[in-house]
């Protein structure tokens, strides 16, 4: 009995093919991987995180220095500097048998020391150029300092405001993710991995992660196939597609089995189905954590894992000190890992890692990449793109650049807030203020500065989110001394500008929220000020859509800024004078209320569907609220106004494989130069699993000066009318399509074909 237990694995193992999945086979690699033996193999698993001696990393690796001595490390994250890299490549190098680089990783999301706005932001800049720069620069400062492994992009597609990760990824939409998801692996591996300037990238997290049960992190995913196929899992495909070299699991369970040892995504999914040939990581300790799940002791998820296809294990260490007892034992076979082994060596072979163990370390690049006047001014331009102005209340904004102004608001005057979530390598203390923007940009206009209200007076609220640092500061004035000294200092403005929101940490990993509305000490500040009857401004950051319902509805103009990265006061002053305008739209809807979410501009018609703005019973709705956004998905405003009309198809009817053109017409109409992300949407009226509303087929960003007509036209690709039917089949169905085109989701504009 006990033996038949033994085999079984191994025979599922052959019969399931995990052996069959082809990786190309590199002489150098394989020269190596014939000199190793199984622990040595077993090491090029294993990926730890340093302290002490040769690091600066959290100290949560042990005995770093001796594992790499014997072989026993892949790769190394939290670790950086081009000296201390060095270190660690020549511990590798000098003093293990087989003389094996190492894989330096880190998290590098949004900017490496020249931190820009949190990726919700730079979505919302719906330029694709842009973000691709971004990227390039990010991997210039970041191989500057050693580092050859990034993990990002993070691609994962959240329907749900709560969970804190929002802030992470490109919001709801799986067109505008994969258009992201491309940029970002373009922007990080450039055309040569080997070089200098370029880092391997990361797609993370391996699958669904966005879509966790009740926005609660970590919390487990269920979701039909239909919905992943079409819905969820098109960007990390486009990741892969893009040619991203490795890929990082996720926390979450998906049908009952957790994503690292989950062998239907890694291996069937991942590698047979989409041809992926990088290696994938674990998240961090995600191994380990199958235990926790109820998967079994570390040994049986460490086999499960590798099983799996899963190739490198973070910082848990089950990989290293499971797996040899593994194949003694018969749960894993050597040829497992030895399949696993040569999928990271192939990643330092792509690398260069072999020819030059020291490319990343070169002493002379840290002055030169990192933090130039070029790359600060790159971020302030992806920053002013990254705005979203949600209202202009009597077209206050932009403001004259000699107003009286009364800056106001716990984020007005503040270093500590400006970078955003997981922004680990940048230096809080180098971003520049919103008061410090303002003189900059306006040295003319008389600025006053006073807190007005704490972020947060929930002492427990700022505890929880404070792990990473003292973010979230509670002046001991009293709130009531505050808003006074507020209020006093607006008396002689034109215009008061409130610098209000959440703090960094109130989003990102571990930061979820069952109440997304603006902390109420700051809230009160807001009444307050809309009471005084001036013009108000709300500058608002966040790392996820909030509820503002109320705010919305009072006499104030509102400027979404999400967390703007380094150059946050200046770029934030550049719209607000007017010196850019503003062009953002938003990537994530808006709900009115928490308990409409998940809330997404591509949600179904049901059968019952109910009229946008009014209540009908036993129609699809609610008694409480209404059933739209507050904001929907692709909205933003400008300063200048733009009109759309002549749209046309070029082709009524198409068969298979054939696409459409669609033209139409945009006027800027208003008293601005200004650019309009231009988006197309498709509604397809019949197939055989039911339709969304609409969806997002394509975009572009258009520069029209005051006055000036142009004609866009958008390409429909035969791709683009497909979908995966109840078969999982990527078809397109004979029927009528409709497309609208317009500035956000709501777009009116309409034309028809038919596809035979
Ligand atoms: C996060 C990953 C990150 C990793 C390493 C995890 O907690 O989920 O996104 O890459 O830590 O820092």
């Amino acid at each position: 009995m006990i033996k038949i237990y033994k085999i079984l694995p191994l025979l599922l193992l052959t019969l399931t093919g995990l052996n069959s999945v082809a990786q190309e086979k590199i002489p150098e690699v394989e020269a190596l991987l014939s000199k190793m033996t199984l622990e040595e193999k077993i090491g090029q698993l294993n990926l730890l995180t340093p302290g002490g001696g040769i690091a600066t990393g959290s100290v949560v690796s042990e005995n770093v220095e001796a594992k790499i001595k014997a072989g026993q490390v892949g790769g190394l994250f939290g670790v950086s500097g081009p000296e201390k890299v060095r270190q660690a490549q020549e511990i590798a190098i000098k003093n293990s048998r087989l003389k094996i680089p190492l894989l330096i990783g880190s998290d590098i999301i949004h900017g490496y020391k020249t931190t820009y706005p949190i990726p919700l932001g730079v979505a919302s800049s719906w330029n694709m150029e842009l973000i691709e720069n971004a990227a390039k620069m990010a991997a210039k400062e970041a191989t500057a300092d050693g580092i050859n492994w990034n993990f990002s992009p993070m691609v994962d597609i959240s329907r749900d405001a709560r969970w804190g990760r929002i802030s992470e990824g490109s919001g709801e939409d799986a067109f505008l993710g994969s258009a992201i998801a491309k940029a970002m692996v373009r922007g990080y591996q450039g055309k040569d991995l080997s070089d200098a300037y370029t880092m391997m990238a990361t797609v993370k997290h391996l699958a669904l992660y966005g879509a966790v049960e009740a926005g609660r992190d970590y919390n487990s995913v269920d979701m039909s196939k239909v919905k992943m196929y079409n819905q969820y899992l098109p960007p990390y495909q486009a990741a892969v597609d893009a040619g991203v070299g490795s890929a990082m699991t996720s926390f979450n369970d998906i049908d009952g089995i957790p994503a690292t040892g989950n062998k239907w995504l890694i291996t069937d999914l991942l590698r047979k189905q989409w041809g992926f040939k990088g290696f994938v990581v674990s998240d961090y300790t995600s191994v380990n954590e199958m235990t926790a799940h109820g998967l079994g002791d570390l040994q049986a998820v460490s086999a499960q894992a590798l099983n799996a296809g899963l190739d490198m294990d973070m910082v848990g260490e089950g990989f290293l000190t499971t797996l040899k007892k593994s194949v003694e034992e018969g749960k894993v076979t050597e040829e497992a890992i030895t399949i696993a082994c040569r999928r990271i060596l192939t990643a330092k072979h792509q690398l260069g890692l072999f020819d030059d163990p020291y490319k990343y370390s070169d002493t002379s690049r840290p002055k030169k990449d990192i933090l130039t006047v070029e790359n600060r001014t790159a971020a302030r331009k992806i920053a002013t793109q990254s705005f979203v102005l949600l209202k202009n209340e009597n077209n206050v904004l932009p403001l004259k650049k000699d107003a009286k102004i009364a800056l106001v608001g716990p984020l007005a005057n503040d270093k500590n807030n400006m970078l955003g979530t997981w922004a680990p390598t940048g230096d809080p203390q180098l971003s520049i203020p919103v008061l410090e923007g303002l003189k900059n940009v306006a040295p003319k206009a008389k600025i006053t500065y006073a807190k007005g209200a704490n972020i947060t007076n929930d002492t427990e609220l700022a505890k929880r989110a404070n792990v990473f640092g003292l973010r979230v500061d509670i002046d001991k004035r009293t709130p009531e001394t505050m808003l006074a000294e507020a209020l006093k200092n607006s008396e002689n403005a034109d215009v008061i500008v409130a610098v209000v929101g959440e703090a960094s940490e109130f989003a990102g990993e571990a930061a979820s929220r069952t109440e997304i509305s603006i902390p109420q000490s700051q809230k009160k500040l807001i009444n307050a000020l809309a009471e005084t009857g001036k013009p108000v401004v709300l500058v608002l950051f966040s790392g996820r859509p909030l509820t503002i319902s109320h705010e919305f509805n009072l006499p104030v103009s509102i400027l979404q800024v999400w967390n703007p990265g380094i150059e946050a006061g200046n770029a934030i002053a550049d719209v607000l004078f007017g010196d850019y305008n503003p062009s953002g739209k938003l990537t994530a809807s808006w709900p009115r209320n928490v308990g409409q979410i998940p809330i997404y501009h591509s949600m179904k018609n049901t059968g019952r569907p109910a009229p946008t703005h009014q209540f009908e019973k036993f129609k699809s709705n609610y008694l409480d609220s209404e059933i739209s956004p507050l904001f929907p998905f692709g909205y933003g405003l400008s300063y200048t106004t733009f009109e759309y009309s002549s749209i046309a198809v070029d082709k009524k009817k198409i068969t298979q494989n054939e696409g459409v053109n669609v033209s139409f017409s945009v006027k800027n109409t208003g008293n601005y130069d200004g650019e309009e992300v231009v988006q197309l949407y498709l509604k397809d009226e019949v197939r055989s699993i039911t339709p969304p509303k609409r969806q997002l087929k394509g975009f572009k960003k258009v520069f029209l000066k005051k006055g000036e007509t142009k004609t866009v036209t958008i390409t429909l690709s035969a791709d683009d009318l497909k979908f995966y039917n109840s078969e999982l089949e990527f078809v397109s169905e004979p029927g009528k399509f409709m497309v609208f085109v317009g500035g956000n989701s709501n777009a009116e504009l309409s034309a028809e074909f038919e596809l035979e």
